[in-house]
């Protein structure tokens, strides 16, 4: 609701041209130090685990770890990390997926979901979608269901949420904040 978006926004602070010049950097460390309102953003998310019926929880790393671990446990459910390629121990699933120049690649432990599995993605920001596509297509060839993408903002300009259309099928994606 509007108060929630107005206390998550009152800590999250823009920092003009990073990393790069014309960028504006949404920096959510001001939210992550206090204890409040990272609490009141943990509830949230995981009310929508409980609302969804979610029984897994998976990260992005590196911010959607932070967000994500602490709903999971909220939510009395497990916490799955996507890491970027080469940095988890066990046999993995890969998926590479565009960027602006040229690719990246995230992988997830190949045994983390399953059948039977209704899987949250958390992360903070979905901006062209590249990544929580990616994360998608690695839950469903892990043959669980996704029950949805929740982030605390959507940079609606870039038309993320169009890209993660066939991904979702009738799941939703929740955005806290819209910019
Ligand atoms: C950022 C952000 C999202 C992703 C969104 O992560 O945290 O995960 O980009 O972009 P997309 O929708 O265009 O894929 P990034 O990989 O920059 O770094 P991080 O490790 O700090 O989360
Ligand atoms: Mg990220």
């Amino acid at each position: 609701d509007e108060k929630l978006r107005e206390t998550l926004l009152a800590h999250i602070h823009d920092v003009p041209d990073y990393p790069k010049p014309g960028v504006m950097f949404k920096d959510i460390t001001p939210l992550l130090a206090d204890a409040k309102a990272f609490g009141l953003l943990t509830d949230t998310f995981a009310e929508l685990c409980e609302r969804l019926g979610a029984t897994k929880v998976v990260g992005l790393e590196a911010r959607g770890f932070i967000l994500g671990a602490p709903a999971a446990v909220r939510a009395g459910i497990g916490f799955i990390p996507v890491r970027k390629a080469g940095k988890l121990p066990g046999a993995c699933l890969a998926q590479s997926y565009e960027l602006e120049y040229g690719t990246a690649e995230i992988e997830m432990h190949a045994d983390a979901v399953g059948p039977g599995d209704r899987v949250l993605v958390i992360d903070d920001v979905l901006a062209t979608g590249g990544t929580a596509e990616a994360a998608l297509q690695l839950i469903r060839r892990a043959g669980a269901e996704v029950a949805g993408v929740a982030v605390l903002m959507e940079l609606g300009f870039l038309d993320g949420r169009r890209r993660l259309a066939e991904g979702l099928g009738d799941a939703p994606l929740e955005a806290l904040i819209t910019l």
